[in-house]
């Protein structure tokens, strides 16, 4: 194990993912946790994160420091170097500028944690204070024009700190560095899995849930099928999934899902019918968060009726993981979409939630449905957002346009399929925005819909860019809609990245 203090570093999970990605089992704590506690957990090492305090300001955080004579390896990153220099009675200094981006550093390449990567590369700094003095007993390691102490090492108490993020991709070695510091410092073997995180989440929900009764939120997404199937594992058939038909699916999906879970896995599957009641709450309404909540709080009703109907549940499961955490505002950054999942619940929820795959990024979270024993075609699925057609129809929603959006889905499934793309694109589907054009077939004018082709590579959703789906797979894909689906009679392809835009248009 080894612990992630949080001291509000936006990097946070990119150091616990930097840390998986080395095969090596991560928890993040806050840094309120007591450093007892900390030490209890048997820990093989610790990195403290950045943060945006001061150590010298009111409040900022500070641990006992206990925590540097456990002899349990420390990495402090950026404040977490500071913190490290400060409570070993070293100087930290507050810079006028901030050093911010890319920066050279040197490093001393016989230091444990720089061992193979070359004397001068470049590495991520954001940071307005510095450690002035090291602390007694610490070297300096590292060092860039503006920061004369850009790292620092007590080898001998295996106390490392760094200024710079080595966990951000701009940072060239700086993946070299975390696993130096697990490999070499905290000499870990890297032997951790998904079967590992399999096998403790399961022991962690078996305890949460004692005897108590569960109903999952499943959706057909990767995400939510995942989740249901790791409760399942863990509690059997105290678990009663919920698959709710919203009326915002795609073409045969609910039909699917029900195939898929109650014959492979024999997992308790109730199925609701509940068009006509979103459809009726989506009436009229226009603005895409307004959807988004309606809908996010809709589902939740739809639980709670079915729940008084099976009495005494305490928990329900949710699909939710990282990317939605993030975007949907929970820490510091901004909001950016409510995703309905995290931000669109009620404030009188009457469950518990479990959301088993809350830390996880989207490639981890297919890794450990794979070792459930997930139908590949379902796993390798591509997202599909729990709000489902309704921000695929832009401004109102009716049946109508709901089904040219499953229309034209359809058919552009079908043609990627066919041109052996499936694999290759990240998430690919249509939308339609609220206009009309002018056109024309055979001797008629006329005057329909347009339809957007989205497609875009990802890894997982933060960012994206615009898939090159071939001209001729194109061509095919336009000629068979404006054939196909009455009501269209334009289309259109979408070639923009995220950011600027999002992968979803509303
Ligand atoms: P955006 O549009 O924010 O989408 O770039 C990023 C990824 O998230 C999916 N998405 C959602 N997933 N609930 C979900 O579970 C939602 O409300 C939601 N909104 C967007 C989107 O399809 C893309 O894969």
């Amino acid at each position: 194990l080894i612990l992630i203090v949080d001291f509000g570093g936006q990097y946070k999970q990119l150091i616990a993912r930097r840390v998986r990605e080395c095969h090596v089992y991560c928890e993040i704590v806050p840094n309120t946790m007591p450093v007892d506690e900390m030490i209890a957990r048997n820990p093989k090492g610790i990195i403290f994160t950045g943060g945006p305090n001061s150590v010298y300001a009111e409040g900022a955080p500070r641990l006992d420091k206990k925590i540097f004579e456990a002899g349990i390896p420390i990495l402090g990153l950026c404040y977490g170097m500071q913190l490290m220099a400060y409570t070993k009675g070293g100087k930290v200094q507050g810079g006028e500028v901030r050093e911010y981006g890319n920066t050279k550093i040197k490093v001393d390449t016989t230091s444990p944690i720089f061992k193979g990567i070359p004397e001068e590369s470049i590495f991520w700094m954001s940071h307005t204070d510095h450690v002035a003095v090291v602390p007694e007993g610490f070297k300096v390691i590292g060092s860039s024009d503006n920061c004369p102490h850009a790292a620092m090492s007590n080898d001998e108490r295996k106390l490392y700190g760094v200024q710079f993020h080595p966990e951000v991709v701009h940072s060239e070695y700086g993946k070299n560095v975390i696993e130096n510091f697990l490999y070499n410092v905290c000499k870990v073997n890297g032997s951790w899995s998904m079967t590992s995180f399999v096998d403790e989440k399961i022991k962690e929900i078996k305890e949460i849930v004692g005897d108590k009764k569960v109903i999952c939120a499943m959706s057909g997404g990767v995400d939510s099928s995942v989740a249901a199937v790791l409760v399942h594992k863990a509690i059997g058939n105290q678990l009663t999934c919920i698959f709710v038909d919203h009326g915002l699916l795609r073409k045969d999906e609910a039909k699917q899902v029900y195939e898929t879970f109650t014959e492979k896995f024999g997992m308790n599957l109730i199925m609701v019918d509940a068009k006509e009641r979103f459809l009726g709450k989506l009436k009229g309404v226009t603005d895409p968060e307004s959807k988004r909540k309606i809908i996010g709080e809709e589902f939740i009703r739809v639980f709670e009726d079915e729940e008084r109907k099976l009495e005494g549940v305490k928990f329900l499961v949710q699909g939710t993981i990282y990317p939605d955490v993030v975007e949907s505002g929970s820490g510091a950054s901004a909001v950016i979409k409510s995703h309905h999942n995290v931000g669109g619940l009620p404030e009188d929820l009457e469950f518990e939630l479990i959301e088993p795959l809350r830390e996880l990024f989207k490639d981890e979270v297919r890794e450990v449905g794979r070792q459930l024993g997930l139908p590949e075609e379902v796993v390798s699925r591509q997202p599909f957002p729990g709000p489902g057609l309704a921000i695929r129809v832009l401004g109102e929603i009716t049946e109508e346009k709901l089904e040219l959006v499953r229309e034209t889905d359809f058919i552009l499934r079908d043609e990627i399929k066919k041109a052996g793309l499936d694999k290759a694109i990240w998430q690919y589907f249509t939308v339609l925005p609220d206009i009309k054009s002018v056109g024309v077939m055979g001797d008629e004018r006329t005057y329909s819909h347009a339809i957007v082709i989205r497609a875009v590579e990802s890894i997982d959703g933060m960012t994206s860019e615009w898939y090159r789906i071939p001209y001729e797979v194109l061509g095919t894909i336009s000629r068979r809609i404006v054939n196909e689906v009455k009501g269209i009679n334009r289309v259109v392809y979408d070639i923009t990245s995220k950011p600027p835009a999002t992968i979803e248009w509303e």
